[in-house]
């Protein structure tokens, strides 16, 4: 199965070139194909990106751009499956959740549901997450509902806060991991290996997605004690 995928993306559009990039190195072996990259800002990076990457964009109608395209008209005349989101700012119609149940997915730059909702985007979410003194923040790749970074988990990777960060360096290194992850969520959604309900937790299976690439690997926790025994001096 190769789905036909449509970004959206309100910025630079940096995950959505690394989505592609994986792609690339795929070849044959990738679950699908961006066909069409959409954003509600028309200075947006990530419409420069398609359109030097030669895929199809376009800008999408807000109130003050009221003669951008249709969201929905766009995803029917694209014929698109997948949607993804990628540093897309606004909410997705509830009307257009419903028909892309399953069908729509997110990444956001810390571990959901910690850091997240309404506001929490970008820097903000850095800065309230170096505020709070976590040591550990990370990316999470989410199935999209009608409210803000609630829908059901695919998948999360962790990533250290050091003392000395600010929200810029947090945001890079967070980043960096999301241009990891990302690409194969996208992948193992658009081929189909991955689905809403193969994502739901269960009592007997409390992890989220069991194939090594999403989830910390064994020899990770084997190690765990000689890790903190070296960091604390022991
Ligand atoms: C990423 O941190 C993503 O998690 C968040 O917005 C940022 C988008 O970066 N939702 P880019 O536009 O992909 O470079």
């Amino acid at each position: 199965m190769r789905s036909r995928i449509a970004v959206l993306a309100s910025g630079g559009g940096s995950n959505f070139q690394a989505i592609v990039e994986h792609f690339e190195r795929l070849g044959e072996q990738r679950g699908g194909d961006v066909v069409l990259v959409a954003s509600d800002r028309k200075n947006a990076g990530a419409l420069e990106r398609a359109h030097r990457l030669d895929i199809p964009f376009d800008v999408l109608a807000t109130r003050t751009n009221p003669t951008g395209a249709s969201l929905d008209d766009l995803l029917d005349k694209h014929e698109i499956d997948l949607v993804v989101l990628a540093g897309y700012l606004r909410l997705i119609p509830s009307a257009t959740v419903a028909r892309f149940a399953g069908r729509i997915i997110n990444i956001h730059p810390a571990l959901l549901p910690a850091f997240g909702g309404p506001g929490m985007y970008g820097q903000h979410v850095h800065r309230a997450v170096i505020a709070s003194g976590v040591r550990v923040t990370g990316v999470t790749a989410h199935f999209v509902d009608e409210e803000y970074d609630r829908g059901r988990i695919i998948a999360q990777w962790p990533v250290p806060v050091f003392p000395s960060d600010d929200a810029g360096t947090l945001a890079a290194r967070v980043l960096r991991v999301e241009h990891i992850v990302y690409p194969r969520v996208v992948d193992a959604i658009a081929g189909g290996r991955t689905t809403l309900a193969s994502a739901a937790i269960t009592s007997s299976d409390a992890v989220v997605d069991a194939r090594p690439a999403f989830t910390l690997a064994a020899h990770e926790s084997a190690r765990l004690a000689e890790n903190i025994d070296l960091s604390l001096g022991c």
